[in-house]
């Protein structure tokens, strides 16, 4: 920390005996001078520079923080100033242009090392609304970085734990099963018995290889192929390949699409899973009978995809968990459905979200945009 001069600001306070004029001028001096000291004493560095490239006002942090001398330099352009800092440069050059930034996070080399900074720039105006120069004002963020690095490696971690926890949990139950048909075909059996053996074992592996199918779906990142689809048509594709099921025979398929819904650019394939996962869910919360409701629609410039059933609905002690891997509370679930259905719509750019009121029933909203441009980059369900 450098060592600041200790100043009084006693002098600011207003003196009645003195002349308007003079008390006005010294109250000036004073503001400068007041403002000069906090430039020297606050932790973020501060450069300003006039319309002529030339630096202006530079305080000690800002030397500190990016490895300058710039407080030494006088009436320096800020290129030669920042010379080893040219993403700080760049920066401010576009404020010249007009183009501000707002805690922009960058990384710079500084003390032979690499740091992060955040960083805001402002266009300086006179009283007149004439652009006088650029303000920039930043500060070292290395450790909030390094912070933010080492929770997201142990978030990794503790997913990758229970990933991997799941997994094996799942593999066991059919794994022992195949363990056991294969225990009874040692002894000596009927050709019934043996064929029994056998087809049990052959389920089991087929149960196996699902569960591995399922998985590398979820862990593998989707690479959506995308063409004009038509999400009506899909919605109607699902809906029957789930009413021929033997455990929907109990349920009332209500479709009500929109026919305004326009084709968007979608992956049909990766949709119809995401749809499917859904609409089986449905299906799987009412054991006795009920209704689903497909509807589709626009709203708020995006496509929606509203799934309705009027099951036991979503406990909400469990409904910030239902999109996790392998959470299940269905004895035959892998609880993987969800998870999929979540990675599929957003590799779509697009929304999954839910409501759920106890005994009357859960509703799935699935927002998609219409075309690759729009979406909700970033956004969670
Ligand atoms: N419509 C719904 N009504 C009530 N609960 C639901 C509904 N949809 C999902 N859930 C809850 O969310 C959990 C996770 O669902 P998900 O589809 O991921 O897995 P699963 O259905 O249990 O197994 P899988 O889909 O892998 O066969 C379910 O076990 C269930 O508790
Ligand atoms: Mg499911």
């Amino acid at each position: 920390m450098p060592n600041y001069p200790k100043r009084s600001v006693k002098s600011l306070k207003k003196n009645p005996s003195k002349q308007h004029k003079s008390n006005k001028n010294t109250l000036s001096k004073d503001i400068s001078e007041y403002n000069n000291l906090i430039l020297q004493c606050i932790p973020s560095g501060v450069i300003v520079i006039n319309m002529d490239g030339i630096v202006t006002i530079c305080n000690p942090s800002a030397d500190s923080i990016l490895g300058i001398d710039c407080t030494k330099e006088k009436d320096k352009s800020y290129e030669s100033v920042l010379k080893g800092n040219s993403h700080v440069a760049q920066i401010i050059k576009n404020g010249m242009n007009g183009e501000t930034y707002f805690r922009k996070q960058i990384q710079i080399k500084a003390d032979g090392g690499i740091k992060w900074i955040g960083i805001s720039t402002a266009i300086l105006y006179d009283d007149k609304a004439t652009p006088m120069g650029v303000i920039a004002v930043f500060s070292d963020i290395t450790d909030v970085k390094e912070l933010e690095s080492d929770v997201k490696l142990k978030e990794r971690l503790a997913a990758v734990g229970e990933l991997s926890a799941g997994v094996a949990h799942e593999i066991r139950n059919p794994l022992s099963a195949i363990a056991g048909y294969a225990e009874l075909l040692k002894k000596g059996l009927s050709e019934d018995e043996i064929a029994l053996s056998v087809d049990g074992i052959i389920k089991e592996t087929k149960n196996l290889n699902s569960i591995v199918t399922n998985f590398l779906s979820f862990v593998r990142k989707p690479q959506p192929v995308f063409k004009e689809t038509d999400v009506n048509a899909l919605i109607k594709e699902v809906i029957s390949m789930v009413s021929l099921d033997k455990n929907s025979e109990r349920i009332d398929f209500n479709i009500r699409t929109s026919n305004a819904l326009p084709n968007i650019d979608a992956d049909p394939f990766e949709l119809k899973i995401a749809f499917l996962n859904i609409i089986q869910n449905a299906v799987q919360a009412m054991p006795n009978e009920g209704r689903v409701t497909v509807k589709s629609g626009i709203q708020y410039g995006m496509i929606f995809i509203e799934i309705t059933d009027t099951g036991g609905g979503i406990p909400k002690e469990i409904g910030d968990r239902i999109f996790n891997p392998f959470f299940t509370t269905k004895e035959q679930g892998t609880g993987l459905g969800l998870a999929i259905a979540h990675k599929i719509i957003e590799s779509h750019d697009g929304k999954i979200e839910f409501k759920s009121k106890k005994g009357k029933g859960t509703t799935f909203i699935i927002r998609l945009p219409m075309n690759r441009v729009q979406g909700f980059k970033g956004s969670r369900g």
